[in-house]
């Protein structure tokens, strides 16, 4: 297979810098600004990736002038779609009253409530700026209402790019940190093999001074490498048994499981969590919430009537009028109900049909995914698979999540940008409910189109 090392010589990569040319004089413009001319790891893309100038529903525009079918979704921040009428009307009305008081607004008791109504372990609630910083938070409640300074992490799962969740994600497996984390963080750190309880649980055993357990609850990545709903069962039994701190990050899954998240959908409740993204409507904002007992850290009066130090905890945008107008908005439709779900039809519809065309052409990948998230696994090692009755569980994160890399897969995204579609990098990405039927159909017919460009190109020998 003519798997080189650059694309360089490619068709497909010819063909995207011929279609994108405003875009390419950009990339190079920002080079001379950013690190890669970038503000985004995951936005990365070789040659270079498009610029968009606006959106609405579910297409984006290049600067080009193409339209693209969008499964970024804002990385995941729209279940609505671009530009929600509700969410624009609420914005631009805040936006007229307002960008920021530094002070408190009746706006953040709105929204903190409805987190209260939809999320069931949201006895407390503390808004942050982003889901790193809610994570940040939940970890340091945990360490600081157990006594005890170590936290347990799963291979691959992404909990956002602060110091204790910065290695063991897509490199430094053994543990080691990455470049700037002290050794002091990493050795507090202990990562587990996901989906594996007997090994969790043998860390569980042979260390006394856990805190917490953190972990995406439907896998890492949104389910691109599984868990199964009996491992976060007991997941959930051996950290009471243990006295460890349960932190399910709902940055991701907040909102998009199901108005509950993946504790509502699971029926499980951590001790804390984590929210970001659709949350705040597809503006700047994250959340921790959980127990009472446990936020009560944070608490002003309750610190001085126990007499204990509180957690100080500051964040010039917390709550900012405009992420809470936004979120609030977002978050009645879902409560409203059928946003989730629609999301999710589409995904399975999208699932389905990208399936058959592999199908179709013979080629043994295979396009799967939970809720309204889907990837394409393009089988690095050939293995023997059906695209139909692919099984992720059959498959550990490595294999799953080394599906992303190489030229092949960078060919596949320009073929489908060239097609209309843009996705993420792993590839894959997420639906939202007001993707219709005509974009789902679109999509797969873009993604057999790219197929057969990388077929011609002599990527694909089936
Ligand atoms: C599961 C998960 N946790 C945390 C984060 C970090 O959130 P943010 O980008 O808002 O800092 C992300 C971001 O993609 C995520 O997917």
């Amino acid at each position: 297979m003519p798997d080189t090392t650059s694309p360089t010589n490619s068709k497909i990569v010819a063909a995207y810098r011929e279609y994108t040319p405003k875009s390419a004089a950009r990339a190079q413009q920002a080079k001379q600004v950013f690190p890669s001319g970038l503000v985004h790891d995951s936005r990365r893309l070789d040659p270079y990736a498009f610029y968009v100038d606006h959106a609405k529903g579910s297409r984006k525009w290049d600067i080009d002038g193409h339209e693209y079918i969008d499964y970024y979704g804002g990385h995941g921040a729209l279940i609505l779609g671009h530009n929600h009428p509700k969410v624009m009307e609420a914005v631009h009305a805040q936006l007229d009253k307002g960008t920021h008081y530094g002070a408190c607004h009746e706006l953040e008791i709105r929204w903190g409530e409805l987190v209260k109504q939809l999320v069931p372990c949201a006895e407390r609630v503390r808004f942050t700026s982003s889901g790193t910083e809610a994570n940040l938070m939940a970890l340091r409640l945990a360490r600081a209402f157990t006594g005890k300074p170590k936290l347990v992490r799963f291979k691959g799962h992404f909990h956002g790019w602060q110091d204790h969740v910065a290695f063991g994600v897509s490199n430094h497996f053994d543990g080691t940190p990455t470049p700037g984390v002290l050794d002091g963080i990493a050795e507090n750190v202990l990562l587990a093999p996901p989906d594996d309880i007997e090994a969790t649980r043998r860390i569980f055993e042979s260390h006394d001074d856990i805190g917490a357990v953190i972990l995406e609850p439907t896998g890492a990545s949104f389910g691109q490498v599984p868990v199964t709903r009996e491992f976060v069962t007991e997941l959930r039994k051996i950290a009471t048994e243990h006295g460890v701190l349960l932190i399910f990050d709902e940055v991701v899954t907040g909102f998009r499981v199901g108005p509950g998240g993946a504790q509502a959908h699971y029926g499980i409740m951590p001790d804390l969590c984590s929210m970001a993204k659709i949350l705040a409507g597809g503006l700047p904002g994250g959340a921790v919430a959980g127990r009472e007992d446990i936020l009560e850290l944070l608490d002003f009066e309750v610190a001085e009537a126990k007499g204990f130090e509180k957690i100080g905890h500051q964040g010039t945008y917390n709550a900012n009028p405009m992420s809470a107008a936004a979120g609030i908005a977002a978050l009645e439709l879902i409560a409203a109900g059928g946003i989730c779900d629609t999301a999710t039809a589409q995904a399975d519809t999208l699932r389905r049909k990208v399936n058959e065309a592999f199908e179709a052409e013979d080629v043994p990948w295979a396009c799967y995914g939970e809720h309204s998230g889907f990837y394409i696994f393009t089988n690095p090692g050939n293995l023997p698979i059906t695209p139909t009755t692919f099984d992720p569980f059959a498959h550990d994160h490595a294999t799953l999540k080394g599906s992303q890399k190489g030229p092949t897969i960078t060919k596949l995204r320009l073929g489908i940008i060239l097609n209309g579609v843009d996705m993420s990098g792993k590839p894959g990405g997420l639906t939202s409910a007001v993707h219709s039927d005509d974009d789902i159909a679109a999509t797969a017919d873009a993604v057999r189109a790219a197929v057969r460009m990388l077929k011609d190109e002599g990527d694909l020998t089936a």
